[in-house]
């Protein structure tokens, strides 16, 4: 199959494909999605055969207006009404007991379905001018996330109709996924909005335990994305936590390994490693930004070994640590202990 690369004002063209029961890879503020016909089963299962992705795996369904929410759920609770309005468009998702029209291709036979309103415009434009679209990250299963265009052509080239460039993802890490179908309603990927942010509009939330931490032998996933090895480049990602300064020392210490530093700018000077830097250490969002594209970058320049640093754990930082550990396979040293 040839990919055609489209512009945003070429949007017309890819809903025709979706329409079709075709794939199309769109922008959207987090990450770029693999989109097709929510409410088309068969046009679903090419995801999961484009993507290698296991069937049990649900995916999101992305909206352009919030009405658009009462064919896919079978209940719209006021904390989920309040999210919406506070956080839509946005990187949010919230998780809902699902209407008889979502095929089980989407939900992967559970009866929950996720639902977002993507920031990006061209995102909602190709939904106002096709339908609710189905679409996990673009990218091949196990492998990082795409936060450009070019990424999505590395994984997708030859297996899916079309691809919008809409330029780089503004947050570059997956929409937080949270869960009201419990109460009280629970984290189940953090992500741009933050769990502070959450409560501060609903109140009581719980962040699951798969969030930062690898699921127990036999335990069930909430979300059954997170049982599976995730955001690995071929490189071997370790994660070290402490100071910036015992950072810089232990890497030093590991030289001649065709090794590199994922650091933040300030530390670069002091780094005798290849460096990869996330930007400036205090600025989060800039870390979200890039994290998949400087995984995607280790691979292209060959390292074996990318000591990544561990710059926090709360706000969006969650977002990072979580992807991290998984890049990780939860390899994780803290020069503190
Ligand atoms: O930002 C995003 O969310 C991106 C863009 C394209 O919108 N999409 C995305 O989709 O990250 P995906 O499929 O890569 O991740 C969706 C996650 C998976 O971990 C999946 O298991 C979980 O959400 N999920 C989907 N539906 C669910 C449901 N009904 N119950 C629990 N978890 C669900
Ligand atoms: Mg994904």
């Amino acid at each position: 199959m040839e990919t055609e690369v489209l512009s945003v004002r070429e949007v017309d063209k890819a809903a025709e494909i979706i329409k079709r029961g075709g794939l199309v890879a769109m922008p959207t503020e987090t990450v770029y999605g693999l989109a097709a016909d929510a409410l088309n089963g068969e046009a679903v299962a090419k995801i999961f055969r484009a993507k290698g992705r296991p069937m049990d795996n649900p995916l999101i369904v992305h909206i352009a207006r919030v009405e658009q929410i009462n064919e896919l759920v079978s209940e719209f609770p006021e904390k989920a009404r309040i999210l919406a309005e506070k956080f839509w468009p946005g990187p949010l998702t919230i998780i809902l007991p699902k209407s008889d029209r979502i095929p089980d291709e989407v939900s992967a036979g559970l009866d929950t379905v996720a639902v977002r309103l993507p920031g990006h415009a061209a995102a909602r434009e190709l939904i106002e001018k096709s339908c609710p679209l189905a679409a996990p990250s673009a990218n091949l299963s196990g492998s990082p996330s795409p936060t450009t265009a070019g990424h999505v052509w590395q994984d997708m080239n030859g297996r899916i109709d079309a691809i919008i460039d809409g330029g780089a993802c503004e947050v570059g890490v997956e929409s937080t996924v949270i869960s009201l179908a419990v109460d009280p309603p629970r984290l189940l990927r953090p992500g741009g909005i933050t769990p502070a942010q959450l409560r501060d509009a609903i109140g009581e939330i719980t962040v699951d335990s798969a969030v930062c931490h690898p699921l127990g032998e036999g335990q069930q996933a909430a979300s059954p994305g997170m049982k599976y090895k995730h955001y690995a480049p071929k490189a071997n990602v370790i994660l070290i936590k402490g100071s910036a300064e015992a950072y810089i020392r232990y890497v030093n210490e590991r030289q001649g390994k065709n090794a590199a530093a994922m650091c933040c700018d300030e530390d670069t000077e002091y780094i005798t490693l290849p460096c990869i830097s996330m930007g400036k250490e205090n600025e989060h969002e800039s870390h979200a930004q890039r994290i998949f594209s400087l995984l995607r970058l280790a691979d292209e320049r060959g390292y074996s070994t990318v000591y990544a640093r561990c710059t926090g754990e709360d706000g969006v930082e969650l977002a990072v640590y979580n992807r991290m550990l998984r890049a990780s396979g939860f390899e994780v040293i803290d020069l503190e202990k």
